[in-house]
């Protein structure tokens, strides 16, 4: 009588922890897939590895390799009668020496590959980028000896790239936004990564979206964002015509400007110099700062607006240099509206940046990469919800909390010290 029994609790214990694995927890690190800890009720599988051939839903795969150096990517929905509700994702390569460019994966609606082409060749370290309101992809070269150009880039691969006004003067570019809120007025924005890059921004008066591919390819009046800081961790700014002047103020207080987002009346600038982000609100004039409670620096954001109308920022993270080269774990990170810090995932042995998190317009798909292994990762809940279905957080939290030095040493003696360890 004793085995039937026991067997009986350990398929009722089966179902159990079954249930449980099906929901999503925040924060609560004990998955281990793919070399990554992930929050409880998450999977997670590689779509693409640099230099190899991406593997398509049929069985076949494509012609042409995956790039190298997966970085700033972004989602675009596929309106074509081909693939309708389908989607693309589209991804810059930070190769060098004209290896760069844009690589663009096709998906459709059930979110399976079906193609991959690079729809922009012959650049050189595609860093990051930004969405344009008409579906186009806005991809900014980071040469380092400040050639850099801008591109405007078709994801679908049917026009071809150009070249935009702004940035054309050549420099260290990386992001790119747009304020698209006033139909009279269109401001673009770029961020350069040097000690001196100031935000630069061209103002466009009556900007004609019945052709707004072009919109972006004229020149406009230029000027430069210039801080004035309060304390720390706020203050007021203005837009202002004198490069020299903004340079100046940006070494003083915003240097090395990287990836930036435009959300609501806010836009998001991350300072690699400072470790941290600002929110300017271009309604205001006036800017909070802030250092995120995680290790590394945060790089690229992405705002989620739940299903319950609460948003999520999504970040990347990109390793303290000196920590880099240490083998520091990186991860994806969520800020609530609260400011409270959620670690969704980290990876044990991968390349100490992450770059291009971005969502399948559904929800239940969210991709990023680990640049220089050049991994592309599909993620998804479990419980087969959407990203944008809000989950509770788990208390735990953090793969190392705050930055203590005593952080950084524990971490360097045993970096995986934080977690079980990985198969
Ligand atoms: C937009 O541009 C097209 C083509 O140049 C032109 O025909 C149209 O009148 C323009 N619309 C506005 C509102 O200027
Ligand atoms: C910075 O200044 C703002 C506005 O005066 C104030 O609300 C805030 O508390 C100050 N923060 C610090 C850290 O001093
Ligand atoms: C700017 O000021 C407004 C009005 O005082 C305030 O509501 C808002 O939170 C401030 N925004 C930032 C980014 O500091």
């Amino acid at each position: 009588m004793r085995w039937p029994k026991a067997g009986f609790v350990l398929l009722l214990l089966a179902f159990a922890t079954k249930a449980s694995a099906l929901e999503y927890e925040p924060g609560n690190l004990e998955g281990v897939d793919q070399d990554m800890y992930l929050s409880k009720g998450l999977s997670a599988k590689i779509i693409a590895r640099s230099g190899e051939p991406v593997a398509y839903f049929d069985g076949t795969s494509s012609t042409e390799n995956f790039h190298s150096d997966p970085d700033g990517a972004a989602v675009f929905e596929d309106e074509s009668e081909a693939n309708l509700g389908g989607w693309v994702y589209v991804s810059n390569s930070e190769a060098d020496f004209g290896n760069g460019g844009v690589g663009a994966i096709k998906f459709d609606p059930n979110g399976n590959v079906i193609d991959y082409k690079m729809v922009l060749t012959g650049t050189s370290r595609n860093c990051n980028g930004g969405k344009t309101d008409w579906q186009s992809w806005i991809s900014c070269e980071e040469d380092l000896f400040g050639q850099g150009k801008i591109y405007q880039v078709d994801p679908f691969g049917e026009k071809d790239p150009v070249m935009i006004a702004l940035g054309n003067q050549g420099g260290v570019w990386e992001a790119f936004a747009h304020d698209t809120r006033d139909p009279e007025v269109l401001y673009a924005f770029i961020t350069e990564d040097t000690e001196d890059g100031a935000v630069q921004r061209m103002t466009y008066q009556n900007p004609n979206y019945t052709y707004a591919w072009d919109i972006l390819i004229e020149s406009a009046p230029l000027d430069y964002l210039y801080l004035e800081p309060a304390n720390d961790s706020s203050g007021t700014f203005k837009w202002i015509p004198d490069e020299a002047e903004a340079r100046a103020n940006a070494e003083s207080y915003y240097p090395s400007t990287e990836g930036m987002k435009m959300d609501g009346n806010i836009l998001r600038v991350v300072s690699k110099g400072l470790e941290g982000f600002f929110e300017l609100d271009l309604d205001e004039g006036n800017y909070t700062f802030e250092v995120p409670d995680f290790d590394g620096q945060p790089d690229q954001s992405t705002t989620v607006v739940q299903d319950d109308g609460s948003k999520l920022i999504y970040f990347t993270e990109e390793a303290h240099p000196f920590w880099g080269f240490f083998g520091s774990q990186v991860g994806l990170y969520t800020r609530d509206e609260a400011g409270e810090y959620t670690t969704i995932l980290f990876g044990d042995d991968y390349s100490p940046e992450t770059t291009g998190v971005a969502f399948s317009p559904d929800g239940l798909h969210m991709y990023f990469a680990y640049q220089t292994d050049g991994y592309l990762f599909d993620v998804t809940r479990t419980d087969g919800l959407s990203f944008f279905s809000p989950a509770t957080p788990a208390e735990v939290t953090d793969d190392g909390g705050d930055e203590s030095i005593l952080d950084w040493i524990g971490g360097l003696l045993f970096p995986a010290a934080e977690g079980q360890d990985l198969p």
